[in-house]
C-alpha cells in the first residue's frame, strides 16, 4: 500500500500543526496554532484550505479552544469564586484548574462563531463544528477539561475518518480510469486538500496503487494558483506524470484528443447534485459535455448539503481583489480596474456524469438519488 506521504495537518505538542500552503512549493513550512481564532485566521488566509482539510482544521480550533479555556494561564486570569455576582452556577472541580462553566460555555460559544465566519463556501467547516458541537453537548455535564479530552479525541478521529473516506472514494474512483487515461483536474483536491491521500487526486493515487499507468493534466487554476502550485507539487513528490496548463488550454486539450477524463473535488453539493468547486469548474465540465468526455466529482458525504435546493443557495466567496491584480507583491493589472474574484462557481447537476462518494458512485446525481445515498432529507 502506497504509504501517505504529506501530513497536511498534525498534532504535535499539544497544538495543531498545518503546512502553509501560501507558501508552496518555493518553501514547506509548518506553522502552529492554539486556539479558535487563530485556527480561523489560517483558514482564512488559506494556510490551510480544501473542504476537508477546511473541516478537519475547524474541528482541531472546538479541540484547542476548549483546551485553552480550561488552561491554567486563562483559568486563573477569570475572577475568583467571591468576586463572581449572583446567576454563575459553579467551580469545575479539577485539580489545579478552576473554570466556572458559564465562562467555558460562554468562551465555546465565541469559538465556534469565529471558526464558521472564517470562509463561507465549503460545508465540510458546517459539518465539523455541528459534528463537535453534538459531541460538546453529548458531555456537557463533565468538567471543562474533560469536555476539552473528549473535543480533542473527536479531532484525531476526524482526521483519521477522512483519510479512510478518501481511500474508500480512491477505490471507487479507480475503477472509473481505463489504464492509460489522461485525467484534467482543476484546483489542488489532493492531500493538501483533507488530511491525507486526497479526493480527486486521491482517485489518481489510488488508481497507481492499482497499477494503472495514467497521466494527469493540471489546471494551473487562477488566481490562487492551486493547480500549479499545490496539485503539480503533489504529483510530482509521487512520480505521477503530471502536465500543466494554463485554464484557457483545456479547450484545446479536450478538442484535441488529449483528455479522456475529468476528475475534481468539490466544496459543496446541493441535494439536487449542483456542484460547486472552485471558479473555473464550471468551464471545464461544459467543455468537457461538449467533447464526450466524462465529469467526475469526488465527493465524500461530509460535502452534500442536504438543507439546500439547489446550487443557486450555496454562498460563494468572493476574495480579494488583490489576488486578480497579480501574484504576491508583483502586480500587473492596470491600477485603478475594477475587479471581480468569485472564488468558486456552480457546476449544474445535469453535467455531472457521476460523484464518487465513500459508499460508491452517484450517477446523473438527482435529489431523488442523494436522499437515498445519505438517507437525510436535511
Ligand atoms: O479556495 P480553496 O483552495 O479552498 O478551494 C478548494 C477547492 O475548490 C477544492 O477543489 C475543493 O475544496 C475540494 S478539496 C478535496
Amino acid at each position: 500500500m502506497m504509504t501517505i506521504k504529506i501530513e497536511t495537518l498534525r498534532w504535535a505538542h499539544n497544538k495543531l500543526e498545518m503546512i502553509d500552503q501560501r507558501i508552496l512549493p518555493a518553501a514547506f513550512e509548518y506553522l502552529s496554532y492554539d486556539s479558535a481564532a487563530t485556527v480561523a485566521e489560517g483558514i482564512r488566509s488559506m494556510v490551510v484550505r480544501g473542504a476537508p482539510a477546511i473541516g478537519v482544521a475547524a474541528a482541531y480550533g472546538v479541540a484547542l479552544e476548549a483546551l485553552r479555556l480550561t488552561s491554567e494561564p486563562f483559568a486563573l486570569s477569570l475572577p475568583k469564586e467571591g468576586e463572581r455576582t449572583r446567576g454563575f452556577d459553579r467551580l469545575s472541580p479539577n485539580g489545579t484548574q478552576n473554570i466556572f462553566a458559564s465562562d467555558f460555555n460562554s468562551g465555546m460559544e465565541t469559538g465556534f462563531t469565529v471558526l464558521a465566519q472564517s470562509r463561507p463556501t465549503a460545508v465540510n467547516l458546517f459539518w465539523a463544528l455541528q459534528r463537535m458541537r453534538k459531541v460538546w453537548e453529548n458531555v456537557a455535564t463533565q468538567t471543562p477539561p474533560q469536555i476539552a479530552q473528549r473535543l480533542l479525541a473527536e479531532a484525531h478521529e476526524i482526521l483519521a475518518e477522512d483519510i479512510r473516506i478518501n481511500r474508500a472514494m480512491g477505490v471507487h474512483g479507480a475503477a472509473l480510469l481505463p489504464d492509460g487515461a489522461r485525467v484534467l483536474t482543476h484546483c489542488n483536491a489532493g492531500a493538501l486538500a483533507t488530511a491525507g491521500w486526497g479526493t480527486a487526486l486521491g482517485v489518481f493515487r489510488s488508481a497507481v496503487e492499482a497499477g494503472k499507468k495514467i497521466s494527469v493534466i493540471a489546471d494551473e487554476t487562477r488566481p490562487f494558483l492551486q493547480g500549479a502550485r499545490l496539485t503539480a507539487w503533489e504529483m510530482v513528490q509521487e512520480n505521477i506524470p503530471i502536465t500543466l496548463i494554463t485554464d484557457n488550454m483545456a479547450g484545446y486539450m479536450m478538442a484535441t484528443g488529449e483528455i479522456d477524463a475529468v476528475v475534481v473535488g468539490t466544496d459543496r453539493v446541493a441535494s439536487n447534485g449542483d456542484v460547486a468547486n472552485k471558479i473555473g469548474t464550471y468551464m471545464v465540465a461544459v467543455l468537457a459535455r461538449r467533447h464526450n468526455i466524462p465529469f467526475y466529482v469526488a465527493c465524500p458525504l461530509s460535502t452534500i448539503d442536504m438543507s439546500i435546493a439547489s446550487g443557486a443557495d450555496i454562498p460563494i466567496e468572493e476574495r480579494s481583489a488583490d489576488e486578480v491584480k497579480g501574484f504576491r507583491d508583483t502586480h500587473w493589472a492596470a491600477p485603478g480596474v475594477k475587479i471581480r474574484n468569485p472564488s468558486f462557481d456552480v457546476t449544474p447537476a445535469e453535467l455531472v456524469t457521476a460523484l464518487i462518494t465513500e459508499r460508491g458512485l452517484v450517477t446523473q446525481p438527482s435529489r431523488e438519488k442523494l436522499l437515498a445515498l445519505t438517507g437525510s432529507g436535511a
